[in-house]
């Protein structure tokens, strides 16, 4: 393990430049990017920007998960090849996290010739390993289709409250759990047959093999590198002591004809399960990244590799990433993860998302609506705090939270400044004070610096916000208390008075421009605005630049940031409401 992998460990070197492999989970290719997707690429992005601005190598790769029964059945209702359907959702979505100034290295397809060749040596491994075992078991078969069906594609009446139109696999009504065998009258969602038992042959995971048990054991629970909900979501699974092998049962990777996905090598008619090739998808979208530009992957994945991974997922696919992923990876020779991030879910103004409510706000949707994706990008901020809880995007205070943080206290201090130096001083800064290290600004917000790292660092980007928000008040408590606007007027009949005008303004600036580093991983696309119109500068902003900010002059002092209003929330979500159809 190398030293930035031990768990728990931050980095406290920051010379020393970590190679970072990170993720967020593959989307499905059969639906629309919307507001409960974005929360998670914002958070690795925000921690990816973050860790690149600390001058540490990061990769960050996603792709689409295009495979398994939904989408194949979607494809068939468009009338289209799965081949075409997928194609266009990967360019709807590569629009939608561009539009968030999602920054992945990569964006791949886990339809794609790497994850084929991937998924079969995860395959080989395991089987090698003794791992895969053929077992004949019984399933829910349409006999009008001629297919198996998923639990969620066979619904009837609930076997314990007898509820109409429930799901195979569990009831809304009582939340009951059973199996599809269970529920009465059952029909398939497909052609609205009855749908029958049928057997057949399935490979699984041998995952109850002690050699499993213990690694995981070891990996989940003995290292101590999971958030505290998540390992005790483990211990549950996993059972509390070492002896007890109480949880894991053997895990079904295959599906039978007609499936959409990666026929399993020697098994014709056999497919491997969706979840199966998914997570290989991070790897398969790795390697393509790494033939593009010359990597070697292997120093990414195996083993001995010295380089961190990390995955981000929402806090429902935790069982996939904290036990079959690594088991997978650990036994088909592979290096496993470092860590794997779960957050929480979103609601809406305190409910569950709704396409009735027009609470399901579509990203595509938000950014027709012209409104700044920065916004939302800084609001999810300001909620996520790096533990598994749910967050709430309360519509009011998302509007008051801009107005206020944004607008009024970050933007407000250039916008106060800006002209007097443009103006009075030909645009150039003050040297003196911009070199003055022991000014009370410069002090306040050096000193912060560690904190706010490390917070970035844990993801808990809400203490980031904090903390920087009270270096905002500083600021503007400054600007309030000096008031360069009166010595503007007075400065026109003494001149006297424009030396501290431009300190003021200087001082205010520079403290400006250290702000934006600070929140420029969450803000990347205000920042590089200010980089290049505001201040000129050739390059970006680092976050070694915080000790003493490249700046010299202001170019021009364009409108920044404009305020949210009502009206614009309404709109998007009359816009969601309506797209109901
Ligand atoms: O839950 C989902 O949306 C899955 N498509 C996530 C897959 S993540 C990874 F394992 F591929
Ligand atoms: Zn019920």
């Amino acid at each position: 393990m190398t030293e930035h992998s031990r768990p728990g460990h931050l980095a406290t070197d920051s010379n020393r430049q970590r190679k970072i492999l990170v993720t967020s989970a593959l989307p499905y290719a059969n639906g629309a990017i919307h507001l409960g997707h974005l929360v998670e690429y914002i958070q690795t992005d925000i921690w990816v920007r973050f860790q690149r601005m600390r001058g540490h190598a990061v990769v960050y790769v996603c792709a689409d998960d295009t495979h398994g029964t939904p989408i194949m059945l979607r494809a068939e209702k468009e009338g289209l090849s799965p081949e075409a359907l997928i194609d266009r959702v990967w360019h709807e979505h590569t629009r939608d996290f561009a539009g968030f100034a999602v920054s992945f290295d990569q964006y791949y397809s886990t339809h794609s010739p790497e994850n084929k060749e991937l998924s079969e040596q995860v395959y080989k491994g395991l089987k090698d390993a003794g791992l895969i075992e053929i077992r004949r078991i019984e399933q829910m078969y349409d006999p009008t289709k001629e297919m198996f069906l998923p639990d969620r594609f066979i619904k009837g009446d609930c076997p314990k409250c007898g509820a109409k139109d429930q799901y195979g696999d569990s009831c809304e009504a009582c939340g009951a759990t059973y199996s599809p065998t269970e529920l009465k009258n059952p029909r398939s969602v497909v052609s609205g047959s009855t749908p029958i038992r049928k057997e057949s042959d399935h490979h699984f995971f041998k995952l109850s093999d002690p050699r499993c048990f213990a690694f995981l054991r070891q990996w989940a629970i003995t290292d101590e590198r999971l958030q505290p909900e998540a390992a005790n979501k483990l211990k549950e699974w996993l059972g509390e002591s070492a002896s007890d092998s109480a949880g894991l049962s053997d895990w079904d990777i295959s599906r039978d004809a007609p499936y959409f996905g990666f026929e399993i090598p020697g098994a014709p008619g056999k497919y491997f399960y969706v979840w199966l090739d998914a997570p290989v998808g991070y790897y398969a979208s790795l390697k393509k990244y790494c033939a593009d530009h010359g990597l070697s992957f292997a120093s990414f994945t195996a083993p001995d590799s010295e380089v961190e991974q990390y995955h981000f997922i929402g806090k429902d696919i935790l069982y996939f990433h904290t036990l079959f992923w690594p088991a997978m990876l650990k036994f088909s020779g592979f290096r496993t993860p470092t860590n794997v991030f779960a957050h929480g879910f979103l609601t809406v103004d305190g409910a569950k998302m709704s396409k009735s409510r027009g609470t399901f706000i579509t990203a595509q949707s938000y950014l027709e609506q012209a409104l700044n994706p920065e916004w939302l990008r800084y609001y999810f901020a300001a909620k996520l705090n790096g533990s598994m809880e749910d967050l709430d995007l309360n519509l009011t205070d998302f509007i008051a939270k801009i107005n206020s943080d944004l607008v009024g206290k970050y933007v407000n201090i250039a916008s106060r400044c800006a002209g007097f130096i443009t103006k009075r001083f030909d645009g150039q800064l003050d040297p003196r004070s911009l070199a003055d290290t022991a000014h009370g600004l410069h002090q306040a917000i050096t000193a912060a610096q560690p904190e706010i790292a490390a917070a970035y660092e844990q993801r808990d980007t809400a203490r980031v916000v904090r903390e920087v928000g009270a270096l905002m008040d500083l600021v503007n408590g400054y600007v309030d208390s000096e008031k360069p606007w009166e010595i503007a007027k007075q400065s026109m009949t003494d001149t006297a008075l424009l030396p501290r005008l431009h300190e003021i303004c200087s001082r205010a600036l520079k403290a400006f421009a250290q702000l934006t580093i600070l929140l420029k991983p969450v803000l990347p696309l205000t920042a590089q605005r200010i980089e290049q119109e505001v201040f000129g500068l050739a390059g970006p902003l680092s976050w070694s630049d915080l000790a003493a900010p490249p700046i010299q002059s202001i170019k021009r002092f364009s409108h920044l940031m404009t305020r949210v209003d009502r009206e614009r929330i309404d709109a998007l979500i009359a816009a969601n409401r309506e797209s109901l159809g």
